[in-house]
């Protein structure tokens, strides 16, 4: 009976105290207890561009890493930047990540990181770098197009499917860039200055809704500084905050050369070290690898004795558990599949926005002469933008898209105006010639002859992707659109009141013509199945429902960022440069709310080709406890089928603290048939109301009266509702 007790009691414990055999942990624990110093050192830093070795001796193969976010990137060279020149790495191209977000649409996130990880797979990568969760700060900046947009909670609720998606092919994500990396300006050196509150509230909760509940396995820190000191050795940030205080088992790696010292990474926080000796872009030092600071230099610091061996364990556990839980499990993924580029046509035509229609769109199918304008319809985008460049296995152009929408139509092409800017890159797929010998002048005279008699006149203009346009290193000049495009629009919306103008751009821009022209679509950056996508949202064959991620404000000024110590930021008296994120909260529309302003376009709006009448909201109870729902009709009242999102921002009516108007904290897509009418519910938990308190440094709620707004964009309210919290 003794012995049958003491039996259960040790096999109890050994449930409890062993780890599952042939777990992650298990063999975690297993492979560190072989590891030699040499092959612990050799995990924890890089052994080409975007490889770290692995432990030979013990079967446990390289780590692969590839940009990002939007595709698989072509190979580059072992030790350089340059183009590795292979014949079978091109990929799709997916929309870019703020045309994810403008489709409000939590499963088409989850289909996006699905098919890219399927790529990502089928090429090897064991960690796609991406998502990127940066907060659109100021419309400048050079990388918005890769982020999603200006509210934190949007960001973090889109990158969490996406994640799931890209990790149930055993890829990792690597959420970028963590964190404060707002701008591209001095990117590589700036610091900033932010208080707590609003670094909690605004610039991290994407980053943690992303590591908690889309459980991502890598993280990248940043290339900038926070508190005088690198984000990569801020074991403030690393430690403290993403570490310790979201209990994450994770492995941060460093943006591409973003690590400094040996000390600084070693104790900061930082797991795997990439890029060093380069300034990220386009200098080299050859065969570094093994002056990494994470490799000899650490391993000398180990055998003096100013590194602990525990502190490296715990980077060498963390990539261990990178390479199990990525590790090959016999399926090989898949490329460039028909259903990548269903996904790719239909992610681009839900994230476009409607941004105006004077009754002109959709299309008529009976159109006989389009007249398509601007050198956007012709250029290829999926290159450009630095890291995030790719070679696309195909890239249809708007105007491509447009003539396959109508094949029977005559579709007359005329530049307009033109940018001089040759496609960067070595990957130009473009069927077009986009060289122009013509002036200026010539340039519209020829538009304006062209637009006779054309049932629609259409012009793709906005951004592309070269330097300081959108694009990576460096940040836009100026907020109005480049190469002259606002006089030339003007000019011929003189002639085509109907004009109907597509924006292609990654970020907010001025559009002085809004009043003056017929209709206006966001177009963003759409990827392999661009013009398919715009033409489908063009002729109805889908209807419209994106909404914007960020306000389009009229002009730059009346937004947030109004001194030079904001932005681009100010040298110190020790030659450092320094950004105050002086604005706190107030980032996008929690500015334009608190002002007052009225903007060209704000955060959340969004056409539809059919309209939808919001009922009243109703709340569960008057009072929350934990939890809360909300819950609105919403009926399509117009003669097509269409998708709304519905958003739900909280409104603190009374706070010890000052709070910005109203903050969004929940939103959901529906599609309703001509006279359908469905119910939204919002189900709401304290997080939703609390704000972060500096004294106690944590989140609070406190009790109150709190307003519930329903609607269909920031400014656009439907039905409120109030109710307290005890
Ligand atoms: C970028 C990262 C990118 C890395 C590797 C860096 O310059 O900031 O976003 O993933 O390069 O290409």
């Amino acid at each position: 009976m003794r012995f049958r007790y003491n039996a259960l009691l040790l096999s109890c414990l050994l449930i409890i105290g062993c780890k599952e055999k042939n777990s992650i942990e298990y063999r975690i624990d297993e492979t560190l207890r072989q590891l030699t110093l040499d092959e612990k050192i050799a995990l924890i830093h890089a052994q080409s561009k975007f490889s770290s070795k692995g432990v030979p001796r013990l079967g446990i193969p390289e780590l692969w890493c590839d940009d990002g976010p939007h595709g698989v990137r072509p190979e580059t060279l072992w030790d350089e930047w340059d183009t590795a020149s292979w014949t079978n790495d091109s990929c799709t191209a997916f929309p870019s990540l703020t045309c994810l977000a403008a489709s409000w649409d939590r499963s088409l996130a989850e289909e996006y990181g699905k098919n890219l990880g399927e790529e990502a797979r089928y090429r090897g990568k064991n960690v796609l770098l991406g998502p990127g969760v940066n907060i659109c700060r100021t419309p400048l900046c050079g990388r918005n197009f890769e982020y999603m947009g200006e509210d934190p909670y949007l960001s973090g609720q889109m990158s969490v499917p996406y994640i799931k998606g890209l990790q149930s092919n055993k890829v990792a994500a690597c959420v970028k860039h963590y964190a404060l990396n707002n701008q591209e300006y001095e990117r590589l050196q700036v610091n900033v200055n932010v208080d707590e509150r609003t670094l909690q509230e605004i610039y991290l909760p994407a980053f943690r809704m992303a590591v908690q509940d889309g459980g991502a396995w890598s993280l990248m820190s940043s290339y900038n500084k926070f508190q005088n000191e690198w984000v990569s050795h801020n074991s403030y940030l690393l430690k403290d905050i993403l570490k310790d205080g979201w209990n994450w088992d994770g492995a941060v790696i460093s943006d591409w050369g973003a690590v400094h010292d040996t000390d600084g990474a070693a104790n900061g926080g930082l797991d795997l070290e990439f890029g060093s000796h380069t300034n990220g872009v386009d200098q080299n030092v050859a065969n570094a690898y093994d002056s990494y600071y994470m490799a000899q230099p650490y391993k000398e610091k180990l055998k003096e004795g100013t590194l602990s061996e525990s502190e490296l364990d715990d980077k060498v556990r963390r990539v261990l558990r990178l390479h199990f839980r990525t590790a090959s499990d016999g399926y090989f993924g898949k490329m460039c599949t028909d259903e990548h580029y269903e996904v790719c046509r239909k992610i681009g035509a839900e994230g476009i926005v409607l941004l105006k229609n004077a009754g002109i769109l959709p299309m008529k199918k009976e159109a006989r002469k389009i007249v398509v304008l601007g050198e956007n319809a012709i250029r290829p985008m999926v290159v450009g933008g630095s890291s995030s460049s790719l070679k696309a296995q195909h890239e249809i152009s708007p105007l491509e898209g447009i003539r396959r929408a109508y094949p029977d139509a005559e579709v007359v092409y005329e530049r307009a105006y033109y940018s001089g800017e040759p496609t960067p890159g070595k990957y130009n797929y473009s069927q077009y010639d986009i060289t122009e010998t013509r002036s200026a002048e010539k340039l519209i005279e020829d538009a304006l002859a062209a637009v006779e008699n054309a049932d629609y006149v259409i012009f793709i203009g906005g951004l592309n992707k070269n330097k300081k346009q959108d694009c990576e290193g460096k940040d836009r000049l100026s907020y109005d659109l480049p190469y002259n495009q606002n006089e030339v629009i003007e000019n011929i919306a003189e002639r085509c009141p109907d004009l109907i103008y597509v924006n292609i751009s990654g970020s907010p821009v001025a559009m002085p013509f809004r009043d003056k022209v017929g209709a206006i679509l966001q177009g963003w950056y759409l990827g392999s199945e661009t013009g398919n996508a715009i033409a489908d949202v063009l002729t109805g064959k889908v209807n419209p429902s994106g909404k914007l991620p960020f306000t389009f404000p009229s002009k730059l000024e009346d937004g947030p960022i109004r001194t030079e110590r904001q932005y681009p930021g100010v040298t110190d008296g020790q030659g450092r440069l320094q950004v105050y994120y002086d604005e706190g909260l107030y980032v996008g529309y929690r500015w334009y709310d608190k002002h007052n302003i009225t903007t060209l376009f704000p955060f959340g709006y969004g056409m539809s080709y059919t309209t939808f009448e919001y009922g009243e909201a109703k709340a569960s109870s008057h009072t929350m406890k934990d939890r809360l729902t909300i819950s609105i009709p919403v009926k399509n009242t117009g003669k097509s089928a269409g998708a709304e999102v519905v958003q739900l921002y909280i409104h603190d009516q009374e706070s010890t603290v000052d709070r910005p108007e109203k903050e969004l904290k929940g939103f959901e897509k529906i599609w309703l048939e001509p006279g359908e009418t469905k119910t939204v519910t919002f189900t709401i938990g304290k997080d939703a109301l609390s704000f972060y308190d500096v004294e106690k440094h944590g989140w609070v709620a406190e009790k109150g009266a709190f307003t519930a707004l329903v609607g269909a964009s920031s400014t656009d309210i439907r039905s409120s509702i109030t109710f307290d919290l005890k």
